[in-house]
């Protein structure tokens, strides 16, 4: 995935860079041009993603980041807004599943809280926190991390599909607030993509993916690369409050 100028000079912090999806996005995202801070919970790996990138030449910095405590949020903006002078680009990338494999009635108290805590008030607490630098950059972009699971009504996954419709619905409200701010907010909805994270689900459940999507192969992080670039970028400033589907065609809402 190489657009060398599509976002040439942009200060983006993508959340969850450490592996999986976010270290991707990390990745295209400073290929296209931009300066990128990535942050995790992950505090080793997040420095030993951002020495990978760096040694291929690109422009990343690495810092920890607890989306569960709010003083960690503040101070992961806090230090973005210093190394990158400002900040234009908010990928609300990170999250947990925990609730993966059991019915509703299986699941805890505990997980939900937890699963509710990092994806939805995380994403919310830190979209306020950038929100001033992003008022600042006059054009502001921001994409946060949705699911295709609220889509078709994945099973067996609730607390996580509850957070994720969460966000499809927090990226249209929030479209509405920041329009003014020439700010655009959008979601991406990905399929079952190969990733670290996903490697627990039987093989037997990622052929069933495959089998029912349009475009029958595995689906991979650099699939889903290209709406987030496309997302942040001037290519689409009039799109906002949307959520598209990036999932080689498993639902067509
Ligand atoms: N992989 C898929 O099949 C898939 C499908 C649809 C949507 N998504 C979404 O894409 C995003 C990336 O997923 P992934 O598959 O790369 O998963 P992942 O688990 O590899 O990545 C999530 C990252 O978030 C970090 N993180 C977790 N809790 C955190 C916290 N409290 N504070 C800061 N960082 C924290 C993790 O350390 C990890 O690096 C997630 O939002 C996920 O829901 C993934």
């Amino acid at each position: 995935m190489n657009y060398p100028n599509l976002l040439q000079g942009r200060r983006v912090l993508v959340t969850g860079g450490a592996r999986g999806l976010g270290y991707a996005f990390a990745q295209a995202i400073a290929q296209a041009g931009a300066r990128v801070v990535i942050a995790d919970i992950l505090a080793g790996r997040v420095q030993q993603a951002a020495c990978e990138l760096s040694a291929q030449g690109l422009d990343v910095s690495g810092v920890s980041l607890d989306l569960a405590d709010p003083a960690s949020i503040t101070r992961c903006l806090e230090r973005t807004v210093e190394r990158l002078g400002g900040l234009d680009g908010l990928v609300n990338n990170a999250s947990i599943t925990n609730s993966g494999g059991k019915r509703c009635e299986e699941l805890d108290i505990e997980t939900w809280d937890q699963v509710m805590q990092v994806n939805v008030r995380g994403t919310w607490l830190m979209t306020c926190a950038a929100l001033p630098a992003l008022r600042q950059s006059g054009r502001g972009a921001i994409v946060n991390l949705a699911s295709d699971t609220p889509l078709w009504g994945a099973p067996n996954l609730l607390a996580y599909v509850a957070s994720k419709g969460a966000l499809i619905a927090m990226t249209r409200s929030l479209a509405r607030e920041l329009g003014g701010d020439n700010i655009t907010i959008n979601a991406i909805a990905p399929g079952l993509v190969q990733v670290e994270a996903t490697a627990y689900v039987p093989e037997a459940r990622h052929r069933l993916y495959i089998e029912q999507r349009a475009i029958q192969r595995p689906q991979l992080p650099d699939d889903v690369s290209g709406a987030v670039l496309f997302a942040l970028s001037d290519l689409s400033r009039f799109i906002t409050g949307q959520t598209l589907p990036v999932n080689g065609g498993f639902v067509m809402p």
